[in-house]
């Protein structure tokens, strides 16, 4: 049972204890239930107050219930708020600290409420594509009226308990206490006054009116069709909300809103929604590196090399309050890196984002130098110098001499070997891949890749620290191209040859933007720097000089457009602009060279440009798990999802393989693989990819 049961003279209080948030699993509810009985039973009672342990009062549903029986196994959460509304004597949810989901639900059941300051109150169903769906949608705009209740349910954001508390007339909270210190008292006061109130209020018996309805909830529908195009939970909220407005009878409202939350429970949008709840959890997770393995303390970091990486790493740790030296090999570059630096914080001081204190006091954590005595007391080093071994080899070797024993040495190589980059130091198990995404102080991915020798406490310390500084960490082993850009390399690829084969740069991207991803594959070339690609592809005709790619991207780089730092690219740019401008010369590039292969272009529909960008993803992923690159497929999603905006509704490339069916997805390869302007080799699906189909199974 992980509820207490204690008796207070005459107040009965169940206290709900089922760490960290007090989730209302099974043995919750059960424990609840059972207290309400035992409080009915006892003659000597006149009140009950169901409070919660620790620091929350409760988080909502028990995550770890989730796509089991527990989850809906009697007594459910509907049952536990019938049993508080049916008891005869009052209840008094005593709220502090986090007020969630099913535990606002709850509080919302209970006769009266009495909420400590401070108290984070939501209903965030709709961020896993639901809706609140035990009364939330009913009971809370009855208190807090139908706009202010709508806006929360739509937005699952949460509202502070003493802002909802000074809003004249609201009836969510029927006391304030003083403090959260003083809560448990002042609730036991409470309900010693309300004992003798007969007959007991209820939320379900108050009004629930709009006075322009009609026209509020066509506005309130129009809203969320453009903000959440691709999610039906938003609208639905709507229904519900609406629905509590037209019901003559609150049951029946109850009923219209279980109706609804059924619907999403199977949409595939809250499907992908949860998967990435979890897999977003999950990713912090090492299999062989237990969660309790000692950290290293990391009090200040060094980053080497002031470029684009280098200043929006160095900015993540300033904002996490961690000091951090910079070192370059000349003054201007530093001095370049740290206007650059000082230029991003300004945006965001000009926005209003950041305050003006906040980002002078970040800007005194950060120290610049061009010698490597300076870098002696820190705890972790990130170097961020030019992609080639021999510069890496240069620094790993000084790094190795200067730095203290126990410093993690990190690199954020994009594609160079980390287990080479570790021989160059006698300490390889203190090396480990810190590999940022750029810019590196806005997007959330992290990979963290782990050579050979790679020690699990630099492990669990660098994963503790990616927390630290706000990012999604997901481990990598050592291949080229880690995860991501090995996954992205193949997707490019089949965007070639869709060129080649009759397309046009904008109906490749539209397609795959139409389908969700932020940018398509040419524009998000243009963003990166087309000369990268150039690089690597340059490198791989000599390693793999059998690979067939379209040398249209070749062609590109060699009319010198790179992108949008040149203002052209795959398309043209106005300066200072990121709006992409078809370009006739580029188009035309594409058809020469088409026609120079002899090829006849066909039409192309915008299903199987999506399907080979998409599949490609999902065939080199499935080479990644089998060879132990990534630990798990939810891994892969994670990084999509985070690192290369693949659509958040879909749950990241191998969830949407597991949608499709991947029985359906290894058809499609089989019949890209007919396709004689196509790779056959290409499409040979991985071996792990037809066990799951012969065995039936999902990644
Ligand atoms: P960058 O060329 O903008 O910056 C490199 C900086 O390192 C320059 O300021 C240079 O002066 C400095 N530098 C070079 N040799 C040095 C040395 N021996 N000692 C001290 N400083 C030195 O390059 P960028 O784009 O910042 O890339 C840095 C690293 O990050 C590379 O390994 C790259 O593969 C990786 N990376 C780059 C991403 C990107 O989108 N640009 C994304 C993820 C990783």
């Amino acid at each position: 049972m992980s509820a207490k049961y204690q008796v207070h003279g005459d107040v009965a209080v169940i206290t709900l204890d089922n760490p960290p948030v007090n989730g209302l699993g099974l043995a919750t509810r059960q424990g609840v239930v059972q207290g309400l009985e035992q409080a009915q039973a006892d003659a000597n009672v006149r009140a009950i107050v169901i409070t919660g342990a620790g620091g929350a009062f409760s988080g909502g549903a028990d995550i770890t219930e989730f796509g089991t029986d527990k989850a809906m196994a009697e007594p459910n959460l509907h049952t536990v708020i019938s049993a508080v509304e049916q008891s005869t004597k009052p209840v008094v949810a005593a709220i502090h600290s986090v007020c969630m989901g099913g535990g606002l639900e709850l509080a919302l059941g209970c006769h009266y409420r009495i909420a400590a300051p401070g108290c984070s109150v939501a209903l965030p169903e709709v961020k896993l594509g639901l809706l609140p769906g035990a009364g939330g949608t009913q009971r809370l705009p009855r208190v807090i009226g139908v706009e202010a209740a709508l806006n929360m349910i739509v937005s699952g954001e949460a509202v502070k308990s003493e802002f909802i508390g000074a809003v004249p007339g609201q009836k969510l909270f029927d006391k304030m206490a003083a403090s959260p210190e003083g809560l448990a008292e002042e609730a036991l006061a409470f309900a010693r006054s309300v004992a003798d109130v007969r007959p007991l209020p209820l939320v379900r018996n108050l009004p629930c009116k709009h006075p322009n309805g009609d026209a509020y909830f066509q506005f309130a529908r129009n809203m969320v069709k453009g903000m959440a195009k691709n999610f039906p939970a938003p609208a639905k909220c709507v229904d519900a909300v609406e629905a509590a407005t037209k019901h003559r009878k609150f049951d029946d409202g109850l009923a219209a809103e279980r109706e609804l939350f059924i619907q999403l429970m199977w949409t595939a949008e809250s499907r992908a929604l949860r998967h990435l709840f979890f897999a977003e959890r999950a990713a912090s997770k090492i299999p062989d590196v237990p969660a309790d393995t000692p950290k290293r303390e990391i009090k200040k970091v060094a980053v080497i090399g002031a470029g684009t990486m280098g200043g929006g790493i160095a900015m993540n740790f300033l904002n996490a309050g961690i000091p951090v030296v910079m070192l370059e090999m000349k003054q201007e570059a530093l001095d370049r890196g740290v206007a650059t630096m000082r230029k991003n914080y300004e945006a965001q001081v000009k926005k209003g984002k950041l305050k003006e204190d906040k980002y002078q006091q970040r800007m005194a954590l950060l120290s610049t130098t061009l010698s490597y005595d300076d870098l002696k007391d820190a705890d972790l080093v990130i170097e961020a110098v030019f992609e080639d071994m021999g510069v890496k080899e240069q620094v790993f070797k000084k790094l190795d001499e200067v730095m203290k024993p126990g410093a993690i040495l990190a690199s954020n190589t994009s594609t160079l070997d980390l287990n080479q980059i570790a021989s160059f130091t006698q300490r390889p198990q203190d090396v480990v891949g810190l590999h940022f995404f750029s810019p590196a102080n806005v997007m959330k991915l992290l990979e963290v890749v782990r050579g050979d020798a790679t020690a699990k406490d630099v492990l669990a310390t660098v994963m503790a620290v990616a927390k630290k500084i706000k990012k999604v960490a997901v481990v990598s082993g050592v291949c080229d191209g880690f995860i991501g850009n090995r996954m992205i390399e193949q997707y490019g690829r089949q965007a070639g040859f869709l060129l080649d084969e009759g397309c046009t740069p904008q109906q490749v991207d539209q397609a795959i933007e139409k389908f969700g991803f932020a940018m398509g594959p040419f524009r998000m070339g243009d963003l990166a720097g087309n000369d990268i690609g150039w690089a690597i592809r340059k490198r791989r005709a000599v390693e793999q000089p059998d690979m067939k790619y379209s040398k249209t991207a070749d062609l590109l780089c060699e009319m010198g457009r790179f992108g949008q730092k040149v203002g052209k690219g795959w398309y043209d740019y106005a300066p200072g602009k990121r709006d992409a401008i078809p370009n006739a010369e580029v188009e035309k590039m594409v058809a020469d060279h088409r026609q120079s292969l002899g090829i006849t272009p066909r039409k192309i529909s915008d299903e199987e440009i999506v399907q080979r960008l998409v599949y490609a993803l999902v065939n080199e992923a499935a080479h990644i798990l089998e060879e132990g690159i990534a630990n798990k497929a939810s891994d892969i999603d994670v990084v999509y999802i985070f690192g290369y905006g693949f659509p958040v509704h879909r749950g990241g490339p191998l969830n949407y393989a597991n949608e499709v069916g991947l029985f359906n997805v290894v058809q499609a390869m089989k019949r890209f693989a007919q396709n004689p302007l196509d790779d056959a080799a290409f499409w040979q699906p991985a071996p792990l990819l037809q066990r799951l189909v012969a065995e039936g199974k999902g990644f």
